[in-house]
C-alpha cells in the first residue's frame, strides 16, 4: 500500500498569507497562515483515490466516514473514486458508505477518551472497510476505533487519513493512505474544527491566538 507516499509539509514551511488567498471575512483575524490550499487538497485526494482503486482489485469497498471532521475528505475522496471507477475498463471497485460519529476534542486538546456514537449499527462484517478520517494526531482515537471495528469481524480494514501530525504520535500508528504529513500545530478548515468553528473554511490553516481566544469554550 501507499503509506510512504504523502506530501510532507516541513516544520519550517511558513505557509501562505491569508490575504493572498480567499478566506471568509468572519475568520480574517483568526488565522495565522494557510498551510494547505484547497486546490492542493483536491489534487492530492485525486491520487489517493487512484491508489485505493488500484489496491482494491475490483473488490467492493465499505467506506466508513468519521464525522464530523471527515465529511469533506470522504465526500471528495468518494467522488474521485467514482471518477477512477468510471474510467476503469475493468477492475472498478463498488463502494458502500457508512457513517460513524466520534468525539474526543475539547478546545485544542484531546480529552483522552473516545466516544463512538452509534457504532453497533455499522454494517462492516466480512467487508473490505476503508476508514476515512480527517486527521491522525496522537493515534489514540484511531487505535480505539480500529479495536471496535475489528470486533465486528470485517474482512479487511484500511485507513485513509487526509492529515497525519508529525511528532505527536503516542502509538506510532500510520494510516494506509495519507494526504499530508504536517507539523505539530493546531489546524482548522476543510471540515476540521476548533470547537465547531472553521469547518466553513476551504483551505487548511493554522489558527492564531486571537482565534483560539475568540472561539474557546
Ligand atoms: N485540528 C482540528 N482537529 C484536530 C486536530 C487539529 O489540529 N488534531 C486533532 N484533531
Ligand atoms: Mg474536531
Amino acid at each position: 500500500m501507499s503509506t510512504a507516499n504523502f506530501i510532507k509539509i516541513s516544520d519550517d514551511f511558513e505557509g501562505y498569507d491569508t490575504a493572498s488567498l480567499s478566506v471568509p471575512y468572519h475568520y480574517e483575524n483568526d488565522l495565522d497562515k494557510v498551510i494547505i490550499p484547497y486546490g492542493l487538497i483536491q489534487d492530492r485526494i485525486e491520487k489517493i483515490a487512484k491508489d485505493i482503486v488500484l489496491d482494491s482489485f475490483g473488490e467492493p469497498i465499505t467506506a466508513v466516514c468519521i464525522l464530523k471532521g471527515g465529511y469533506k475528505f470522504c465526500s471528495d475522496l468518494l467522488d474521485k473514486i467514482n471518477v477512477v471507477n468510471r474510467l476503469q475498463a475493468k477492475g472498478s471497485a463498488p463502494v458502500k458508505l457508512e457513517f460513524v460519529r466520534i468525539k474526543s476534542y475539547v478546545n485544542e486538546k484531546s480529552s483522552g477518551t473516545v466516544e463512538i456514537i452509534d457504532g453497533a449499527s455499522l454494517d462492516v462484517k466480512d467487508k473490505n472497510v476503508l476508514v476515512i478520517e480527517d486527521i491522525i494526531d496522537t493515534g489514540r482515537t484511531m487505535k480505539k476505533l480500529l479495536n471496535t471495528l475489528t470486533s465486528y469481524n470485517p474482512k479487511q480494514v484500511r485507513v485513509a487519513s487526509l492529515l497525519l501530525k508529525r511528532g505527536t504520535s503516542l502509538t506510532g500508528y500510520k494510516p494506509d493512505y495519507c494526504g499530508f504529513e504536517i507539523p505539530d500545530k493546531f489546524v482548522v478548515g476543510y471540515a476540521l474544527d476548533y470547537n465547531e468553528y472553521f469547518r466553513d473554511l476551504n483551505h487548511i490553516c493554522v489558527i492564531n491566538e486571537n482565534g483560539i481566544k475568540k472561539y474557546s469554550v
